[in-house]
């Protein structure tokens, strides 16, 4: 199989954009749509051509420049069928628990409702690849827009369970301010020190925080982590369901 190029870059101030070219036939996707201009210059740099948008779900700040993109080249809009009629342009539909073939990369479509209701995740298992959008941040997760906080919780226990090499692409460059919410619900766990450092060096050098593995996720993101002892006592409640436990880390996060 050939591999696959990635290529990431901030829109919007703190959005990511991805664009993802196989080598073999040259197709290239963009993750989501957030801004016309940098996915623009990022094609430009790059002298790919773009042949797909892949959706996430359908906030403005991931479909924006899906007309203006479609338009110029092309390119064809894959959305979860649920959110077809909230999604600008869509070409074709896919379910959670389908698989769509990108350019013979196949892409496990992930049921990941709480965010917002028709949301989805693309995981390519074969590449160790997953695009969350705004269900699991690197250190965070989503606000429970549309969904239940024990939905949210479903999709989250969902993502953390894909193989611990894969490498997770988010929807925003939230690092640093969820590393400064998580030290305070786990602020004795040397993983989740570690990765703060290490994302606030990145920053500092100009770089991005992205993308990390759900193996390292699964060490240092308390949203990943409700049934660790320290992060329970914390919050007093020892013996709370996972759901439960997760529940109070957003509650709390909201308030922060
Ligand atoms: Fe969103």
């Amino acid at each position: 199989m050939p591999e696959l190029d990635i290529h990431q870059f901030l829109c919007r101030q703190d959005n990511f954009g991805v664009l993802l070219r196989d080598r073999g036939s040259s197709a290239c996707a963009a993750i989501d749509a957030p801004e016309e201009a940098p996915i623009e210059r990022a094609l430009r740099d790059t002298g790919w051509k773009l042949t797909h948008i892949l959706v996430t779900h359908h906030h403005d700040d991931h479909i924006a420049a899906i007309p203006a993109l479609k338009a110029r080249h092309g390119a064809k809009v894959v959305a979860n069928r649920a959110d077809s009629r909230r999604i600008p342009g869509v070409d074709e539909t896919v379910e959670p628990g389908q698989t769509y073939d990108f350019a013979g990369h196949m892409a496990e479509i992930i049921d990941t409702p709480g965010h917002t209701r028709g949301h989805i995740a693309w995981h390519l298992a074969q590449d160790r690849l997953v695009f969350v959008g705004d269900t699991l941040f690197s250190l965070g997760c989503g606000r429970v827009i549309e969904g239940s906080m024990d939905e949210m919780w479903r999709s989250l226990d969902r993502l953390r369970n894909l193989p611990g090499d894969t490498r997770v692409y988010c929807g925003h460059e939230y690092t640093l301010a969820n590393a400064r919410f998580a030290l305070t619900v786990d602020p004795d766990n040397p993983a989740l020190q570690a990765r703060a450092k290490e994302a606030s060096a990145e920053v500092k050098a100009g770089r991005l925080t992205l993308p990390v593995t759900i193996a390292s996720e699964c060490r240092a993101n308390p949203f990943l982590r409700p049934q660790d002892k320290a992060i329970r006592a914390r919050l007093g409640l020892v013996n709370a369901s996972d759901a439960e436990v997760f529940a109070e880390l957003r509650r709390r996060k909201n308030a922060f």
